[in-house]
């Protein structure tokens, strides 16, 4: 067909229909009730649709969750509001919403796989890359769909491009061999540098890269988790005293940006040893990549650096402060970025306590056939169990296998999961998304995700079985089987 849309168009063409239904909704004076993810694309997603209803003069709340149930969704309609936006999730449980909240006008705008069918009678818009045969996992995130929404309701919303990027970011959509953003991110990034609020370098990918002491932003350094120096500023400091760095320019510490381009070659190359010999070879390409600077920002502020702004914004949700990282997305520079930065130290401790806590004894982190499992139990908070998994899912003995960590909602009686994939395990057909939906509902729980990050909540019973049956639907997936994806329909 001569007129056929590609798949870009076609999303962009769901993207103004739920446009179209939100100024609908504000021109009738509806109130909307904007309900999205906690993790750092979540928060952005809800700073972008939050500003966007913001500026219109829209009758709002915003609230952030870890996930959707059946008792949000009663909370939620309990509102009666006119309009219901969902940003980051949705997608993965429409029986539940079209069974829940059929009476009333949903808007998805999320980039997980799709499980489920919407309910039939013109309430419910979704936009989802999915559905248009683009991947939600790398393409686009939460906050790039409400941000495409967002550019639709108006045009000025452009501004916005740059915090679209940093939940691109958070949700590790740079997780190519360039680190750089592609797809439809892509055409938000042009967004972004045409209006002159962000530029790309290509430089360290490390955090503090402009602002920290070498030896700091080291140790700092959670992508890659370097084990040995992540978290260990003395023998950062040891490390780079051995490639002859000097640390200090008279009184001021360098940061990594003052390094010459000789120190930084050395510098790369020595990582990139230490990283081999510890067997993390995929994480040498992680080292160099683009580096998307918000040029509006201050420099030596977390917000310079798309990716440290993500850490943030993660912080803020994961640490219950999601509020926090919602007033920062919608411009708010003052008290509550100072409230933000002591959160973000707090949320970099627990990490640090967590990640040795795990390493301590060999009972923590148990390796199966298939796959490593993490027994965060009543240790690891289940806000931050889905942060140790992605952190250290690079850095097991085991390349192949993928990793599965959980805690415990002690007050639920259920365990919360999170599960991360290696490169070489998506490369053989692991799509940990429907192995999280499969298992989960065989015990009773509610699980799914993207094929390289899922999750699942399960009671707390059946975890064992739970275990057993993720670690034979992996064996199955490696060996080219078919388990179901997160797609039932
Ligand atoms: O919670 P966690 O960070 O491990 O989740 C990984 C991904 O899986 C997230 O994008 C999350 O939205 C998704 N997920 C899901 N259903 C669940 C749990 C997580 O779709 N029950
Ligand atoms: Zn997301």
């Amino acid at each position: 067909m001569a007129n056929a849309q590609s798949p870009v168009e076609s999303f962009l063409a769901a993207a103004a229909q739920a446009a179209k239904v939100i100024l609908e909704t504000v021109e009738k004076d509806g109130f909307i009730h904007v309900f999205s993810h906690l993790d750092a694309d979540g928060v952005a997603a809800a700073g972008i649709m939050g500003k966007t209803l913001h500026r219109l003069d829209a009758r709002f709340r915003v609230r952030v969750t870890q996930w959707v149930d059946e008792k949000i969704i009663d909370v939620l309609v309990a509102d009666k509001p006119q309009l219901l936006i969902l940003t980051d999730f949705g997608s993965g449980y429409l029986d539940l919403l079209s069974a829940k909240a059929a009476d009333f006008k949903v808007l998805i705008l999320d980039h997980h796989q799709v499980a489920g069918e919407t309910v039939n009678n013109g309430n419910f818009v979704q936009v989802n890359p999915h559905l248009h045969g683009l991947d939600g996992a790398t393409e686009v995130s939460g906050s790039g769909v409400a941000y495409f929404v967002a550019k639709n309701v108006n045009a000025e919303n452009v501004d916005l491009a740059p915090i679209a990027l940093v939940g691109a970011l958070g949700d590790l959509q740079d997780k190519n061999e360039e680190r750089k953003l592609c797809g439809l991110n892509q055409l938000i990034v042009e967004d972004a540098v045409n209006a002159k609020l962000v530029t790309v370098e290509k430089d360290l990918t490390f955090f503090g890269r402009e602002t920290r002491p070498i030896h700091k932003a080291l140790a700092s350094s959670t992508s890659p988790f370097i084990p040995g120096l992540s978290g260990e500023e003395d023998k950062c400091l040891a490390f780079l005293a051995s490639l002859d760095i000097k640390l200090k320019e008279g009184e001021r510490w360098r940061a990594l940006r003052d390094l010459t381009e000789d120190e930084k070659k050395r510098f790369c190359s020595a990582l990139a040893d230490y990283l081999i010999s510890r067997g993390l070879h995929a994480e040498v390409a992680n080292l160099v990549g683009n580096v998307y600077v918000l040029n509006r920002e201050e420099p030596w502020t977390p917000l310079r650096d798309a990716r440290e702004f993500a850490l943030m914004l993660n912080s803020t949700g994961r640490m219950d402060r999601p509020s926090l990282g919602i007033a920062i997305c919608m411009g708010d520079r003052g008290a509550a970025l100072e409230e933000a930065n002591k959160v973000l130290e707090d949320y970099k401790k627990n990490i640090t306590t967590y990640l040795s806590w795990v390493m301590e004894k060999p009972n923590r982190l148990r390796e199966f056939e298939h796959i490593y499992v993490i027994y965060g139990e009543s240790f690891i908070n289940e806000k931050m169990i889905g942060t140790i998994s992605s952190i250290l899912v690079s850095s097991l003995e085991n390349p192949e296998k993928p990793l599965l960590a959980f805690a415990n909602i002690e007050k639920e009686n259920a365990a919360k999961f999170s599960a991360r994939t290696t490169e070489m395990a998506l490369s053989k057909g692991v799509n940990l998304g429907g192995v999280m939906r499969v298992a989960s509902e065989k015990y009773g729980g509610k699980g799914g995700g993207h094929n390289v990050a899922a999750g699942a909540q399960v009671p707390i019973d059946q975890v064992e079985n739970f275990i057993r049956t993720v670690n034979e639907l992996v064996g199955k997936q490696l060996r080219g089987e078919d388990v179901g994806s997160a797609n039932n329909t």
